[in-house]
Protein backbone atom coordinates (compact mmCIF):
# COMPACT_ATOMS: atom_id res chain seq x y z
CA UNK A 1 0.00 0.00 0.00
CA UNK A 2 1.40 3.56 -0.83
CA UNK A 3 0.55 7.00 -0.14
CA UNK A 4 1.61 10.22 -1.21
CA UNK A 5 4.17 10.35 1.65
CA UNK A 6 5.44 6.84 1.42
CA UNK A 7 4.49 6.34 -2.22
CA UNK A 8 6.73 3.04 -2.09
CA UNK A 9 5.83 -0.54 -1.21
CA UNK A 10 4.92 -2.43 -4.51
CA UNK A 11 8.39 -2.58 -6.32
CA UNK A 12 10.77 -0.84 -3.95
CA UNK A 13 10.57 -0.75 -0.23
CA UNK A 14 11.80 1.56 2.92
CA UNK A 15 12.82 0.84 6.32
CA UNK A 16 14.11 3.16 8.65
CA UNK A 17 16.84 2.45 11.21
CA UNK A 18 17.92 5.06 13.50
CA UNK A 19 18.02 7.78 11.07
CA UNK A 20 18.91 5.46 8.00
CA UNK A 21 16.75 4.97 5.19
CA UNK A 22 17.19 1.45 3.80
CA UNK A 23 15.44 1.61 0.81
CA UNK A 24 15.21 -2.00 -1.38
CA UNK A 25 14.92 -2.65 -4.95
CA UNK A 26 12.27 -4.82 -4.29
CA UNK A 27 11.80 -7.01 -7.24
CA UNK A 28 13.94 -10.17 -5.98
CA UNK A 29 12.32 -12.84 -7.91
CA UNK A 30 13.33 -10.82 -11.49
CA UNK A 31 16.62 -9.99 -9.77
CA UNK A 32 15.73 -6.55 -8.87
CA UNK A 33 15.81 -5.43 -12.90
CA UNK A 34 14.25 -1.89 -13.11
CA UNK A 35 10.97 -1.70 -15.07
CA UNK A 36 9.60 1.27 -15.84
CA UNK A 37 7.06 0.77 -12.89
CA UNK A 38 10.01 0.45 -10.84
CA UNK A 39 11.89 3.58 -11.85
CA UNK A 40 8.50 5.95 -11.45
CA UNK A 41 8.08 4.46 -7.71
CA UNK A 42 11.91 4.87 -7.33
CA UNK A 43 11.84 8.19 -8.15
CA UNK A 44 8.87 9.10 -5.82
CA UNK A 45 10.39 7.15 -3.04
CA UNK A 46 13.30 9.19 -3.33
CA UNK A 47 11.46 12.37 -3.63
CA UNK A 48 9.49 11.87 -0.60
CA UNK A 49 12.43 11.05 1.51
CA UNK A 50 14.14 14.29 1.15
CA UNK A 51 11.41 15.85 2.86
CA UNK A 52 11.10 12.58 5.41
CA UNK A 53 12.77 13.59 8.71
CA UNK A 54 13.35 9.98 9.68
CA UNK A 55 15.76 9.78 6.87
CA UNK A 56 18.96 11.74 7.66
CA UNK A 57 21.12 9.27 5.08
CA UNK A 58 19.82 6.86 2.11
CA UNK A 59 21.31 3.51 1.68
CA UNK A 60 20.38 1.83 -1.26
CA UNK A 61 20.41 -1.93 -1.76
CA UNK A 62 18.46 -5.04 -2.79
CA UNK A 63 16.39 -7.67 -1.38
CA UNK A 64 17.53 -11.10 -2.26
CA UNK A 65 20.61 -12.12 -4.47
CA UNK A 66 20.54 -8.76 -6.42
CA UNK A 67 21.66 -5.78 -5.90
CA UNK A 68 20.52 -5.07 -9.77
CA UNK A 69 20.48 -7.03 -12.15
CA UNK A 70 19.95 -3.23 -14.89
CA UNK A 71 17.31 -2.88 -16.90
CA UNK A 72 14.57 -4.72 -17.36
CA UNK A 73 14.90 -6.63 -20.97
CA UNK A 74 11.22 -7.79 -20.98
CA UNK A 75 9.60 -4.65 -20.07
CA UNK A 76 11.79 -1.88 -20.32
CA UNK A 77 13.10 -2.84 -23.82
CA UNK A 78 11.26 -5.46 -25.90
CA UNK A 79 7.60 -4.19 -24.60
CA UNK A 80 8.45 -0.98 -25.88
CA UNK A 81 10.53 -1.58 -28.78
CA UNK A 82 7.24 -1.39 -30.90
CA UNK A 83 5.91 1.76 -29.49
CA UNK A 84 6.32 4.84 -30.62
CA UNK A 85 9.06 7.68 -30.34
CA UNK A 86 7.61 9.67 -27.65
CA UNK A 87 6.60 7.12 -25.15
CA UNK A 88 10.25 6.14 -25.83
CA UNK A 89 11.51 8.80 -24.86
CA UNK A 90 9.17 9.25 -21.81
CA UNK A 91 10.30 5.64 -20.73
CA UNK A 92 13.54 6.56 -20.52
CA UNK A 93 13.44 9.84 -19.00
CA UNK A 94 11.70 8.37 -16.40
CA UNK A 95 15.34 6.30 -15.78
CA UNK A 96 16.98 9.46 -16.39
CA UNK A 97 15.01 11.09 -13.77
CA UNK A 98 15.95 8.97 -10.83
CA UNK A 99 19.30 7.99 -11.79
CA UNK A 100 21.19 10.79 -12.67
CA UNK A 101 19.04 14.02 -11.42
CA UNK A 102 17.32 12.70 -7.84
CA UNK A 103 19.52 9.76 -6.61
CA UNK A 104 22.88 11.79 -8.10
CA UNK A 105 21.68 15.37 -6.07
CA UNK A 106 19.47 13.66 -3.59
CA UNK A 107 19.46 16.11 -0.94
CA UNK A 108 20.46 13.31 2.11
CA UNK A 109 23.71 11.90 1.51
CA UNK A 110 23.64 8.59 -0.28
CA UNK A 111 25.32 5.00 0.09
CA UNK A 112 24.94 2.23 -2.27
CA UNK A 113 25.13 -1.02 -0.19
CA UNK A 114 25.57 -3.40 -2.60
CA UNK A 115 24.91 -7.23 -1.76
CA UNK A 116 24.79 -8.94 -4.49
CA UNK A 117 24.29 -8.86 -8.79
CA UNK A 118 24.81 -5.53 -10.45
CA UNK A 119 24.55 -5.34 -14.08
CA UNK A 120 24.29 -2.84 -17.01
CA UNK A 121 21.73 -0.20 -16.31
CA UNK A 122 22.27 -0.34 -12.61
CA UNK A 123 25.85 1.06 -13.36
CA UNK A 124 24.50 4.67 -13.42
CA UNK A 125 22.67 4.42 -10.03
CA UNK A 126 25.65 2.76 -8.51
CA UNK A 127 27.94 5.57 -9.82
CA UNK A 128 25.03 8.21 -8.70
CA UNK A 129 25.36 7.23 -5.16
CA UNK A 130 27.34 9.75 -3.64
CA UNK A 131 29.40 6.64 -1.74
CA UNK A 132 29.81 2.75 -2.21
CA UNK A 133 30.36 0.18 -0.05
CA UNK A 134 30.49 -3.50 -1.65
CA UNK A 135 30.35 -7.54 -0.76
CA UNK A 136 33.55 -8.96 -1.47
CA UNK A 137 30.68 -11.88 -3.28
CA UNK A 138 28.89 -9.31 -5.24
CA UNK A 139 29.11 -9.80 -9.32
CA UNK A 140 29.11 -6.97 -11.13
CA UNK A 141 29.33 -6.66 -14.97
CA UNK A 142 28.84 -4.33 -18.30
CA UNK A 143 26.81 -7.51 -19.61
CA UNK A 144 25.29 -5.28 -22.70
CA UNK A 145 27.73 -6.25 -25.33
CA UNK A 146 26.76 -9.92 -24.32
CA UNK A 147 22.99 -9.22 -25.77
CA UNK A 148 23.76 -6.62 -28.32
CA UNK A 149 23.79 -3.36 -27.17
CA UNK A 150 26.43 -1.11 -25.85
CA UNK A 151 25.83 0.49 -22.20
CA UNK A 152 23.13 3.24 -22.58
CA UNK A 153 21.49 5.55 -20.45
CA UNK A 154 24.80 7.12 -19.40
CA UNK A 155 26.22 3.78 -18.20
CA UNK A 156 29.20 4.61 -20.55
CA UNK A 157 29.53 8.11 -19.27
CA UNK A 158 29.18 6.75 -15.61
CA UNK A 159 31.97 4.46 -15.90
CA UNK A 160 34.47 6.67 -17.67
CA UNK A 161 34.08 8.59 -14.76
CA UNK A 162 34.35 6.12 -12.24
CA UNK A 163 36.70 3.54 -13.45
CA UNK A 164 39.23 5.01 -15.89
CA UNK A 165 39.67 4.68 -19.44
CA UNK A 166 41.11 0.87 -19.56
CA UNK A 167 39.18 -0.50 -16.93
CA UNK A 168 36.12 0.84 -18.44
CA UNK A 169 36.60 -0.16 -22.25
CA UNK A 170 37.88 -3.62 -20.92
CA UNK A 171 34.94 -4.52 -19.14
CA UNK A 172 32.41 -2.94 -22.02
CA UNK A 173 33.82 -4.64 -24.54
CA UNK A 174 34.75 -8.24 -22.95
CA UNK A 175 31.12 -8.41 -20.71
CA UNK A 176 33.41 -10.00 -17.96
CA UNK A 177 32.44 -9.79 -14.88
CA UNK A 178 34.06 -8.85 -11.68
CA UNK A 179 33.85 -9.09 -7.95
CA UNK A 180 33.67 -6.50 -5.30
CA UNK A 181 37.40 -6.15 -4.11
CA UNK A 182 38.16 -5.89 -7.88
CA UNK A 183 35.28 -2.72 -7.81
CA UNK A 184 37.09 -1.74 -5.11
CA UNK A 185 40.59 -1.51 -6.64
CA UNK A 186 39.64 -0.09 -9.28
CA UNK A 187 37.71 2.89 -7.26
CA UNK A 188 34.27 2.14 -8.74
CA UNK A 189 32.54 1.40 -4.47
CA UNK A 190 34.75 3.28 -1.71
CA UNK A 191 35.52 -0.17 0.11
CA UNK A 192 34.57 -4.01 -0.29
CA UNK A 193 34.12 -5.91 2.51
CA UNK A 194 32.88 -9.89 3.84
CA UNK A 195 28.86 -10.29 3.28
CA UNK A 196 28.45 -10.60 7.44
CA UNK A 197 29.57 -7.33 7.53
CA UNK A 198 28.41 -5.20 4.94
CA UNK A 199 25.08 -3.88 6.40
CA UNK A 200 27.62 -2.76 9.87
CA UNK A 201 30.29 -0.91 7.94
CA UNK A 202 27.94 1.11 5.90
CA UNK A 203 25.56 1.71 9.12
CA UNK A 204 29.17 3.07 11.19
CA UNK A 205 29.34 5.23 7.61
CA UNK A 206 26.32 6.60 7.64
CA UNK A 207 27.10 7.61 11.33
CA UNK A 208 29.82 9.54 10.99
CA UNK A 209 27.65 11.60 8.17
CA UNK A 210 25.23 12.08 10.42
CA UNK A 211 27.36 14.02 12.27
CA UNK A 212 28.05 16.71 9.87
CA UNK A 213 26.24 20.03 9.20
CA UNK A 214 23.47 18.71 6.85
CA UNK A 215 23.11 21.48 4.93
CA UNK A 216 26.91 22.45 4.17
CA UNK A 217 27.13 18.60 3.46
CA UNK A 218 24.54 18.41 0.63
CA UNK A 219 26.62 21.48 -0.54
CA UNK A 220 29.88 19.77 -0.51
CA UNK A 221 28.72 16.94 -2.75
CA UNK A 222 26.76 19.35 -4.83
CA UNK A 223 29.17 21.17 -5.34
CA UNK A 224 31.91 18.16 -5.90
CA UNK A 225 29.45 16.48 -8.66
CA UNK A 226 29.58 20.02 -10.71
CA UNK A 227 32.43 21.59 -10.70
CA UNK A 228 34.52 18.62 -12.48
CA UNK A 229 32.92 19.89 -15.62
CA UNK A 230 33.59 23.47 -15.08
CA UNK A 231 36.46 25.57 -16.08
CA UNK A 232 38.88 26.52 -13.01
CA UNK A 233 37.93 30.80 -12.78
CA UNK A 234 34.13 29.46 -13.00
CA UNK A 235 34.45 26.83 -10.48
CA UNK A 236 36.14 28.72 -8.33
CA UNK A 237 33.46 31.57 -8.30
CA UNK A 238 30.72 28.94 -7.74
CA UNK A 239 32.09 26.72 -5.53
CA UNK A 240 32.68 30.50 -2.87
CA UNK A 241 29.07 31.14 -3.74
CA UNK A 242 27.43 27.94 -2.89
CA UNK A 243 30.07 27.91 0.33
CA UNK A 244 27.94 31.58 1.40
CA UNK A 245 25.06 30.33 0.61
CA UNK A 246 25.27 26.81 2.25
CA UNK A 247 26.16 29.00 5.68
CA UNK A 248 23.25 31.29 5.01
CA UNK A 249 20.63 28.17 4.79
CA UNK A 250 22.46 26.51 7.91
CA UNK A 251 22.44 30.05 10.20
CA UNK A 252 26.52 28.57 10.20
CA UNK A 253 26.11 27.68 14.48
CA UNK A 254 28.00 24.23 13.50
CA UNK A 255 31.00 26.62 12.29
CA UNK A 256 31.14 29.33 14.71
CA UNK A 257 30.33 26.65 17.53
CA UNK A 258 33.28 24.46 15.84
CA UNK A 259 35.42 27.33 15.89
CA UNK A 260 35.06 28.54 19.49
CA UNK A 261 35.84 24.67 20.90
CA UNK A 262 38.86 24.60 18.97
CA UNK A 263 40.45 28.23 19.09
CA UNK A 264 38.90 29.56 21.93
CA UNK A 265 37.87 26.34 24.74
CA UNK A 266 40.92 24.29 22.81
CA UNK A 267 38.46 21.44 23.31
CA UNK A 268 38.23 20.34 19.63
CA UNK A 269 41.21 18.91 17.07
CA UNK A 270 38.68 19.09 14.32
CA UNK A 271 41.71 17.67 11.64
CA UNK A 272 40.79 14.62 14.34
CA UNK A 273 37.29 15.04 14.84
CA UNK A 274 34.34 15.91 14.06
CA UNK A 275 32.72 18.90 16.46
CA UNK A 276 29.60 17.45 18.26
CA UNK A 277 28.09 20.72 19.11
CA UNK A 278 28.59 20.16 23.09
CA UNK A 279 31.94 21.10 23.10
N1 LIG B 1 15.66 -8.14 -17.31
C1 LIG B 1 14.57 -8.93 -17.29
N2 LIG B 1 14.45 -10.02 -16.53
C2 LIG B 1 15.49 -10.34 -15.74
C3 LIG B 1 16.67 -9.58 -15.72
C4 LIG B 1 16.72 -8.44 -16.55
N3 LIG B 1 17.78 -7.61 -16.55
N4 LIG B 1 17.53 -10.15 -14.87
C5 LIG B 1 16.91 -11.24 -14.37
N5 LIG B 1 15.67 -11.35 -14.91
C6 LIG B 1 14.65 -12.36 -14.63
C7 LIG B 1 14.91 -13.65 -15.40
O1 LIG B 1 14.42 -13.56 -16.72
C8 LIG B 1 14.14 -14.63 -14.55
O2 LIG B 1 12.78 -14.49 -14.84
P1 LIG B 1 11.78 -15.80 -14.86
O3 LIG B 1 11.80 -16.33 -13.46
O4 LIG B 1 10.47 -15.24 -15.26
O5 LIG B 1 12.39 -16.75 -15.84
C9 LIG B 1 14.35 -14.12 -13.14
O6 LIG B 1 14.71 -12.75 -13.27
C10 LIG B 1 15.46 -14.81 -12.39
O7 LIG B 1 16.63 -14.73 -13.17
P2 LIG B 1 17.54 -16.00 -13.53
O8 LIG B 1 18.25 -15.70 -14.80
O9 LIG B 1 16.75 -17.25 -13.50
O10 LIG B 1 18.53 -15.99 -12.27
P3 LIG B 1 20.04 -16.52 -12.18
O11 LIG B 1 20.38 -16.44 -10.73
O12 LIG B 1 20.20 -17.82 -12.85
O13 LIG B 1 20.92 -15.44 -12.99
C11 LIG B 1 21.57 -13.18 -13.62
C12 LIG B 1 21.00 -14.12 -12.52
C13 LIG B 1 21.47 -11.77 -13.05
C14 LIG B 1 23.04 -13.57 -13.88
C15 LIG B 1 20.75 -13.35 -14.93
O14 LIG B 1 19.36 -13.23 -14.61
C16 LIG B 1 21.10 -12.34 -15.99
O15 LIG B 1 22.04 -12.51 -16.72
N6 LIG B 1 20.28 -11.24 -16.08
C17 LIG B 1 20.47 -10.23 -17.08
C18 LIG B 1 21.54 -9.23 -16.61
C19 LIG B 1 21.79 -8.17 -17.68
O16 LIG B 1 22.37 -8.43 -18.70
N7 LIG B 1 21.38 -6.94 -17.35
C20 LIG B 1 21.69 -5.81 -18.16
C21 LIG B 1 20.49 -5.08 -18.54
S1 LIG B 1 20.96 -3.50 -19.19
Amino acid sequence: MSTANEPWGDTVDVEFEDGIAFVFFNRPEKKNCMSPSLNREMYATLHALEMDDRCAVVVLTGRGAAWSAGMDLKEYFRETDNEGDIFKMRIREEAHAWHQVKLRFHAKPTIAMVNGWVFGGAFTPLTSCDLAISSDDATYGLSEINWGILPGGNVTKAVADAMGQRNALYYIMTGETFDGKKAAKMGLVNESVPADQLKSRVVELAKELMKKDPVVLRSAKEVFKRVRFMDWDTANDYIYAKSDGSLFRSGAAFRQGAMKAFLDDKKLKPGLDTYDGDE
